[in-house]
């Protein structure tokens, strides 16, 4: 068991990390100090409920909740609306959640992601517990208090920053998670790789296979190295006003993409798979990045089983640039891109070549 401190004055917080976490005395006490004699309103997903709830149930009834209800919604991207966030607004009236009492995300970046946002917002603000379950939750969306949904003109553009008050990840809820979506959480473990760690990139192509099928030090190892690089980026620099951006590799084309697939053709790691490639080819071509960036960074990917196109040969490129521009990274009419300079270090760019971005969009739809 592994536990990381994320200081940030008055809203610092732990991450507890491991197999069978729950079961730790440790956790229970991290547990009780977060969730004692307060009402506790789990959020999960019809997928993760049947599974997890009961023993989250269990944990926190045990580390003194005053009481423990559970909401659930269908699972998936498309629940990541603001009408979901009205229904978990309903059922924290049902259970007579007041301002001192908190909401349980118990899922993936989705839960997470609403969730946190219904804690921010209910009754100005209550506190929250995060319990990721996928491996893209337990090494990105948990950490770092990004919390909101989508609208149908783009992904994420309502929201708040809102830190958790405790994030505790059991990885053997990894053992029900199926293939793609290990694999869209390890498109975010290869961003941390390229962005800022190359003794990462090392490691991750050494124990791609490991990785792969989850073994459990590996797989410990590899999603605290990330937590603590998020945290590194999130200490200095809460509210994104600068370097945090560089977290963004990737997800302003893969934004773009997940959008003119209409939230459904490609899951959010996929379409910042793809999106990263997209980045990679066009800071090769504009002279930014050294020529063989793309196959190195391609390399690292064939081995973690990410795919290297979005597969959306129809999609006009023209569309994807559209989305781009409408995303929330544009500032002032000028679209910002974070472009690898080399393996583990990345730049904040404006950048205005369409033509060049055309070019790198359509390289990697096919
Ligand atoms: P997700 O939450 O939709 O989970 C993927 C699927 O796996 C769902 O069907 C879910 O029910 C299922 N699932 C979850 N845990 C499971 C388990 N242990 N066993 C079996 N099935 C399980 O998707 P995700 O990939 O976790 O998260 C993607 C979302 O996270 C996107 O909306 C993205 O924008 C957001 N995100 C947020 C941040 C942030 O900083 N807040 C960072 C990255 C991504
Ligand atoms: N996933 C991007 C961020 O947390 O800033």
């Amino acid at each position: 068991m592994r536990i990381i401190p994320v200081d940030l004055g008055h809203c610092s917080y732990r991450i507890v990390l491991g197999h069978q976490v729950f079961a730790e005395a440790e956790t229970g006490r991290l547990l009780a100090a977060a969730a004692s004699d307060r009402k506790c309103l789990i959020v999960t997903d019809t997928t993760v409920g049947p599974l997890y709830a009961d023993q989250a149930q269990a944990s926190l009834v045990r580390a003194g909740a005053a009481a423990c209800s559970v909401v659930t919604f269908p699972a998936g991207e498309a629940s990541k609306t603001l009408s979901t966030v009205a229904t978990l607004y309903e059922a924290a009236v049902s259970a007579q959640l007041d301002r001192s009492d908190c909401v349980v995300a118990l899922g993936g970046g989705v839960v997470g992601d609403v969730a946190g946002f219904s804690a921010a917002t209910y009754m100005r603000g209550v506190s929250y517990l995060q319990f990721p379950t996928t491996l893209l939750a337990l090494v990105d969306s948990s950490v770092g208090g990004k919390t909101g949904v989508d609208l149908a003109a783009g992904k994420n553009l309502v929201g708040a920053f809102h830190q958790p008050s405790l994030v505790v990840g059991d990885l053997t809820f990894l053992g029900s998670l199926p293939v793609r979506e290990m694999r869209c959480g390890l498109a975010e473990v290869a961003k941390y790789a390229m962005i800022m760690d190359v003794d990462f990139y090392g490691e991750l192509m050494a124990n791609a296979q490991l990785l792969l099928a989850r073994e459990p030090r590996v797989a410990e190892r590899v999603i605290a190295r990330c937590c603590r690089l998020k945290v590194k980026v999130v200490q200095a620099d809460e509210t994104e006003q600068g370097m945090r951006a560089i977290l963004n590799y990737g997800h302003t084309f893969g934004h773009a993409l997940e959008k003119v697939g209409g939230f459904s053709r490609l899951n959010h790691g996929e379409a910042v798979s793809a999106g990263m490639g997209m980045a990679v080819d066009l800071a090769s071509a504009a002279g930014l990045s050294s020529v063989d960036l793309p196959s190195r960074q391609d390399d690292l990917f064939s081995r973690l089983g990410l795919p290297l196109t979005a597969s959306m040969p129809d999609v006009n490129p023209d569309d994807v640039l559209a989305a781009m521009q409408a995303d929330k990274k544009v500032q002032g009419g000028r679209l910002r891109l974070v472009l690898p300079r080399e393996i583990g270090r990345v730049e904040v760019l404006d950048y205005t070549d369409t033509e060049r971005m055309l070019k790198a969009i359509e390289g990697r739809l096919g």
